[in-house]
């Protein structure tokens, strides 16, 4: 082969290789085009589903915009088992005789800070509508794929009863629990914090769990407490949130209204909105009562915030251990940690401190109780305690008369004893 031949070959190789790139170029990019208008027009259609219309929005001073959506407009009657659902304005029974009329007022002069949600500063929804946190693009962006926005990215199995699983999936934990007989529901008064997230897809909650079933893939969970997670709401706040699933985090459930079940009927609390204030390290400290209990009458699991919020019920029919009895509840702390390689995340559980600090600087759960089977509220019996890496996060129980059981937990993460 001559000189000119040889570069003759050359060239329309060259320009063959250019052809190709240029198509392959052209190719991604009206592949990438098409995705990203795919991905679009699933984004946009979650928010329609997501967003109901509202009668009236108000601003929150974090950035929130809370819908007042007409109560019977909400996202649970999107569930094809709710379409004729009646829904219920009231428990049938509470565990603490609800609708006291000297318990209410005597609760009323207590308040001192009536406030307890950031968005009531700049006003309060309507009767008969529902405060819904209204989720933005970005929300959902944030999340791996619009499937995932509003779920448990990995599953989250409390591990107490499942050692073998710990330390799997990054969850770590610092809990007490109670297990061995059947439960009817669940309170406790959790001090609030604002703990320090290391990265954004991390989280640390603290929060009760009612749990059905056994550990595997049909675990049924209804979980409610704070939590500040940067993937889910796009800050560091302290949020007021709820999550059900009915198979172990897989197909079913979501945190607070992202999906149809949980039926609202409060017009004051809005689920994922902020808590304010939060504790101060040996400053003014503030806590939030919560209780969970199943209705004996029409089977619904319902929630209570405070003394004076019933936010509304998850319906039996979305669970199939839980539509009988729980068997087993949870109280404590829950972060992620997402370093690899054995290191560890400096993301804070509770304050941040380590429970022996005690009042004031480790954050605690006072009144933990149980509903029983003759649905009244009674002291748990045989309290265990958990905790993956005692050198990261602990749990330290007590009991007096003044807080009943309790129990002090959280810790730094990453510190000397905890690479
Ligand atoms: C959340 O906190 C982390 C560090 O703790 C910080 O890097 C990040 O900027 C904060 N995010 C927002 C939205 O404030
Ligand atoms: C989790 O991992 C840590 C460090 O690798 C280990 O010290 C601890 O014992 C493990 N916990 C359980 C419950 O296996």
């Amino acid at each position: 082969m001559g000189f000119a031949q040889l570069s003759r070959g050359r060239s329309r190789r060259a320009l063959a290789l250019a052809l190709c790139v240029w198509s392959l170029i052209s190719l991604s990019c009206a592949a990438r085009l098409t995705d990203s208008s795919r991905q679009q027009l699933d984004v946009q259609k979650h928010l329609n589903r997501l967003n109901k219309p509202a009668v009236k929005s108000i601003k929150s001073p974090d950035g929130d915009i809370i819908d007042c959506v007409h109560i019977s407009q909400q996202p649970a009657f999107d569930h094809p088992y709710l379409k004729d659902h009646k829904i219920q304005m009231r428990p049938n029974y509470h565990p603490e005789g609800l609708f006291n009329e000297n318990k209410v007022a005597e609760k009323t002069k207590e308040r001192s800070n009536p406030q307890v949600q950031l968005w009531h500063t700049n006003g309060r929804c309507p009767e008969d509508t529902i405060p819904v946190r209204r989720t933005r693009k970005d929300d959902i962006l944030r999340a791996s794929s619009v499937k995932a926005y509003g779920r448990k990215k990995q599953r989250s199995i409390p591990k107490s009863a499942d050692p073998d699983l710990a330390n799997e999936s990054g969850h770590q934990h610092a809990i007490v629990y109670v297990n061995g007989d059947k439960y009817y529901g669940a309170k406790a008064t959790i001090n609030v914090w604002e703990p320090k997230i290391q990265q954004p897809n991390e989280f640390s909650l603290s929060q009760l769990w009612i749990l059905g079933g056994s550990f595997g893939e049909d675990l049924n969970s209804i979980e409610a407490g704070w939590q500040v997670s940067p993937d889910l709401y796009g800050d560091n706040n302290t949020r007021l949130f709820t999550y059900w699933t009915s198979d172990a985090y897989q197909a079913t459930g979501c945190y607070n209204l992202l999906c149809s079940g949980f039926i609202q009927i409060n017009s004051e609390i809005a689920m994922g909105a902020s808590i304010s204030p939060v504790s101060g390290l040996r400053g003014s400290q503030y806590d939030i009562s919560i209780l969970v209990w199943k209705d004996p009458k029409e089977g619904h699991w319902w929630m209570q915030f405070g003394n004076d919020y019933v936010l509304g019920y998850w319906p039996s029919f979305l669970f199939s251990y839980l539509a009988d009895s729980a068997s087993m509840i949870e109280w404590g702390g829950e972060v992620v940690n997402s370093e690899a390689d054995g290191q560890h995340t400096s993301t804070q559980m509770g304050s941040g401190r380590f429970p022996e600090e005690g009042f004031g600087k480790a954050s605690y759960f006072r009144n933990i109780q149980v509903v029983d089977s003759s649905n009244n509220l009674k002291a748990p019996k045989g309290l265990g305690t958990f905790t993956e890496q005692s050198n990261c996060y602990d749990v330290q129980t007590g009991s007096n008369g003044d807080w009943g059981h309790y129990f002090y937990y959280g810790g730094p993460g990453k510190n000397p004893n905890c690479p």
